[in-house]
């Protein structure tokens, strides 16, 4: 089997998935003449063209642009069952997709319109696809503390049609103790706790998401190698990295694939999982990231059923949801025996 049709065999679970960072040029243009919305583009090609980022803000910008299409609760739905479509081509079969109310809601967009498209498209998605899902608030790390609380008391009567709560936006100098208080309500609230920390911040901020905000996962923490201290308390316990190869290097936090440090952190024992971010922006789908880590890192075929194999362990999911999965994967393929 060639590595490509490999990849797509193997059950994963992706795990870092921003759902506004799935709306395709084509979606985004369709949406905007259905909805009378203008965009700051000519056309799909040029949209795609624009897509040249410098560092995370530059991409930002644009992300939230093109959100601006995006009104009525069948866009949202539209939106994420294109991704679960796209996903159940290269073997997703868990999603834990984090959507940005406050980009919505700031527009004038009820929250529940959101939440209503995309619950309903994790229903079809599970029904027809097979796939299933959680969805994950995140809260923007850009806007204040106040913003975030008022969010938190519109998801508050949702509680129970969302899994978990996460952090995200522009990095440096919004770092995770500026939203301590909020996530504390929000593990009262029996929710599951994630952050992006260490993509473009410091290992501080890792710690700090660790300690101040109990993160469960840590998204992107890449930077983790900077800090042999924080390294050995992420091995130890195997606390999950979301990594975002592709994101990664669009958003040049490291200069090329080869740079990446994903199989240093993998072979020092962390549970690293790969995932794709905001795939219509940067180009690649959950297997094309695989694929793309893969060649230009040299990583094994066991290593690849390692990372998958942790995209199910650090999923949110009951034991008895990973069970057939994990033995799904076994029948696929066994991890190296080394200690990864
Ligand atoms: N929002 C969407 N993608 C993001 C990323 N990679 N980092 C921070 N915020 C984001
Ligand atoms: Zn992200």
């Amino acid at each position: 089997m060639d590595l490509m049709g490999f990849i797509r065999s193997l059950p994963k679970a992706e795990l870092h998935l921003h759902i506004e960072g799935t709306l395709e040029p084509e979606m985004m243009f369709d949406l905007a003449r259905r909805n009378g919305v203008a965009l700051p583009y000519a056309s799909v090609e040029a949209t795609r063209s624009a897509y040249a980022f410098s560092d995370l803000q530059s991409f930002l910008e644009l992300y939230y642009a093109g959100a601006t299409a995006l009104l009525h609760e069948r866009d949202f739905y539209e939106l994420a069952m294109a991704y679960y479509c796209r996903a159940a081509e290269d073997g997703v079969v868990h999603a834990e997709v984090f959507f940005d109310p406050q980009t919505h809601t700031a527009r004038g967009i009820p929250f529940d319109t959101v939440l209503n498209g995309l619950e309903r498209a994790g229903r079809d998605a599970q029904e027809h696809l097979g796939i299933s899902s959680r969805l994950i608030l995140c809260f923007l790390r850009h806007l204040s503390e106040d913003d975030a609380f008022a969010t938190l008391e519109e998801a508050r009567p949702h509680r129970h049609r969302i899994h978990g709560v996460g952090l995200d936006s522009s990095e440096l100098g919004n770092p995770p103790a500026k939203f301590e208080r909020v996530f504390s309500v929000c593990r009262d609230l029996g929710l599951h706790v994630v952050a992006h920390a260490g993509e473009e911040g410091p290992p501080a901020y890792i710690w700090e998401a660790l300690g101040r905000l109990r993160a469960e996962r840590i998204d992107h923490g890449v930077r983790a190698v900077e800090d042999p201290a924080l390294l050995a308390r992420l091995a130890r316990d195997l606390v999950p990295l979301t990594v975002c190869p592709i994101s990664n290097v669009k958003l040049r936090v490291f200069p090329a694939m080869a740079q990446h440090n994903l199989k240093l952190l993998l072979e020092q024992g962390l549970r690293i999982t790969l995932n794709s971010d905001d795939p219509a922006y940067f180009g690649g789908y959950l297997a094309e990231n695989f694929l793309a880590a893969a060649e230009a890192l040299a990583l094994t075929r066991g290593q690849l059923v390692t990372l998958a194999r942790n995209s199910l362990l650090a999923s949110f999911v009951t034991e008895t949801e990973r069970a057939p999965w994990l033995q799904r994967l076994e029948q696929v393929g066994e991890p190296d025996p080394v200690p990864n």
